[in-house]
C-alpha cells in the first residue's frame, strides 16, 4: 500500500472507544484488543453490573496494565471517542434509536452482520435499508456512521495465543476523514490492514459476505478472514 494510502496519518492512539454490547464475544474481543494497543475502553450492556463484571474479567486476565471500565449503553455511547455497535441484529435498530441524541457527533462503528441460519447454514437476511450499516446511518442522522470489523472473528481476538490477527478489515463510510480514522483503529490490532471498502451503500455485500466466511470455518474447522492483493 502507497504512503498515500496507508491510514497512518490518522493519530488515534488518545482516544477512548465505547463498545455497544460489548458483553458479548465480538464486544470483548475488540474491547480487549484495544486496550491491549492503549486506549481507554468503555465495555457497554443493558445492565451495568454485568458490564462491570465483563471489564474486571477482561482487566484481570491480562499481565499488561489495561483501561477497561463497564458501563450501560448510554453512558457508554456518552463516553467514548469512537463508539461501536456490537448488538445482534435483533436489537440494532431500537438500541440506536435509543442513543441517537447520545451518538451525535461522534463516529459510530458498525459491524454487525444481519443473518439468519436454518437447516442448510448461514444466510444473509434482507434489510429493509440495505444493510445494518445504511439502517445506523438512517437512525443516527447526525452520527459519522461507519462499518467495520464484519469478518473478524471474536475467537481470534479473545484468544491470547494470538498476536498476530492475519485479515484485512474492509471499511465503509461516506465520510473521508471517519474512515481513515477507523482504519487506523483496526491497525491498532497488531496483523490487520485496515482498507476502504466503499460507501455504505455496499455494506450489504460485506455483511453478507459473512455468511460465506462462516460455511467456510464450518467446512475447513477453521476462523477465516479476508486479504485484499493488489494494494
Ligand atoms: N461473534 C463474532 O465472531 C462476530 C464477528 C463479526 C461481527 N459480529 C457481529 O457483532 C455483533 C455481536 O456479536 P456477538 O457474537 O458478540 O453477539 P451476542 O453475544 O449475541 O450479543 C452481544 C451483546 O449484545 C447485547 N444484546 C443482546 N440482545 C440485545 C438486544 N435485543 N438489544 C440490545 N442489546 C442486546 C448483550 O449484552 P447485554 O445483555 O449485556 O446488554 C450481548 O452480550 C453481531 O451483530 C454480529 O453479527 C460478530
Amino acid at each position: 500500500m502507497s504512503e498515500e494510502n496507508a491510514s497512518q496519518g490518522a493519530d488515534i492512539a488518545g482516544l477512548s472507544i465505547s463498545v455497544l454490547g460489548g458483553t458479548g464475544d465480538q464486544g470483548r474481543g475488540l474491547a480487549r484488543r484495544f486496550a491491549l494497543a492503549g486506549h481507554t475502553v468503555h465495555i457497554g450492556s443493558r445492565n451495568a453490573e454485568r458490564a462491570a463484571k465483563v471489564a474486571a474479567d477482561l482487566v484481570e486476565a491480562e499481565s499488561a496494565d489495561i483501561r477497561v471500565s463497564g458501563l450501560t449503553n448510554t453512558e457508554a455511547a456518552a463516553q467514548g471517542d469512537i463508539v461501536i455497535v456490537a448488538v445482534p441484529w435483533d436489537g440494532h435498530r431500537e438500541l440506536l434509536v435509543s442513543l441517537a441524541d447520545r451518538l451525535a457527533g461522534k463516529i459510530v462503528v458498525d459491524c454487525v452482520n444481519p443473518l439468519g441460519f436454518d437447516k442448510k447454514g448461514p444466510f444473509a437476511l434482507d434489510v429493509a435499508e440495505g444493510s445494518a450499516a445504511q439502517q445506523a446511518a438512517e437512525v443516527l442522522p447526525g452520527s459519522r456512521v461507519t462499518a467495520a470489523f464484519h469478518h473478524v472473528s471474536a475467537v481470534i481476538l479473545l484468544d491470547p495465543e494470538v498476536d498476530q490477527v492475519d485479515l484485512d478489515v474492509l471499511v465503509l463510510g461516506e465520510d473521508r476523514e471517519a474512515t481513515d480514522v477507523v482504519r487506523a483503529l483496526a491497525e491498532r490490532i497488531p496483523g490487520v490492514r485496515g482498507v476502504f471498502g466503499g460507501r455504505l451503500r455496499n455494506a450489504h455485500q460485506v455483511e453478507a459476505f459473512t455468511a460465506n466466511l462462516i460455511a467456510v470455518n464450518r467446512r475447513y474447522k477453521t476462523h477465516a478472514g479476508i486479504r485484499i492483493t493488489g494494494l
